[in-house]
């Protein structure tokens, strides 16, 4: 089984979110193969929850959650909200790091929430120096520079990363960082890569399709 990951950040609006769906959901996905997570920014969650409710092998997943639990917190999406909505959860994104200031402590605040409410943590690290919560099931290693730049880290290098994570034991490994249906097949071919987090080639549908219908 292999895990796509598509991660949409502030791109789309309802519109563009359905008619993503109309040409996506015509295709086959190989049930015995691959999982597709798809995560919409927060206010096209539920309009995707519904196009996908008969889809097989298709899931939801929320681009980020609040540290703070249910409360007064005006602006925030708290765990409780998304529990029920969404499988998956994308933490620690090395953008929310960057442009928020987010650090571990409040990483891990956020994985507790996840994991309280039922909700998947798919967990980004950037390098071997980014902690990792050893509750989290999915890692996504993603080094900085390959990040919508085009410029992919070769399969042998992020394996030779892969080694020096402290990964939780039975985790998943997603590769992410210029993902596409160009370069996907030599991440695939390795057991020890478990698929991918896409942001570019997540926009297009049949961009994103290709990436995964390798076989
Ligand atoms: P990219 O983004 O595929 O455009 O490099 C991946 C990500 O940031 O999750």
């Amino acid at each position: 089984m292999k895990y796509f990951i598509a991660n949409w950040k502030a791109n789309k609006n309802l519109a563009e979110a359905i008619k993503w769906l109309d040409t996506f959901l015509t295709f086959p996905i190989s049930s015995d193969y691959s999982k597709v997570v798809i995560c919409p920014p927060h206010p096209l969650l539920y309009p995707v929850k519904e196009k996908i409710k008969n889809a097989k092998n298709i899931y939801l997943g929320a681009q980020d959650l609040s540290s703070f639990g249910e409360g007064s917190y005006t602006g925030e999406v708290s765990a409780k909200t998304l529990s029920g909505m969404v499988d998956y959860v994308i933490i620690g994104h090395s953008e929310r790091r960057k442009n928020f200031n987010e650090n571990d402590e409040l990483l891990l605040k956020k994985t507790h929430l996840a994991k309280q409410f039922r909700i998947e943590p798919i967990f980004c690290v950037r390098d071997e120096n980014d902690k990792i919560p050893q509750e989290v099931q999915f890692i996504a290693y993603e080094p900085i520079f390959a990040i919508g730049s085009g410029d992919n880290q070769p399969v042998q290098k992020v394996l030779e990363v892969k080694q020096k994570l402290q990964l939780p034991k039975q985790s998943f490994f997603l590769y992410g960082g210029s993902a596409n249906k160009n370069n996907a097949s030599s991440y695939l071919a390795s057991p020890e890569i478990n698929g991918f987090l896409v942001g570019t080639a997540s926009l297009d549908p049949l961009e994103f399709y290709r990436t995964l219908a390798q076989e």
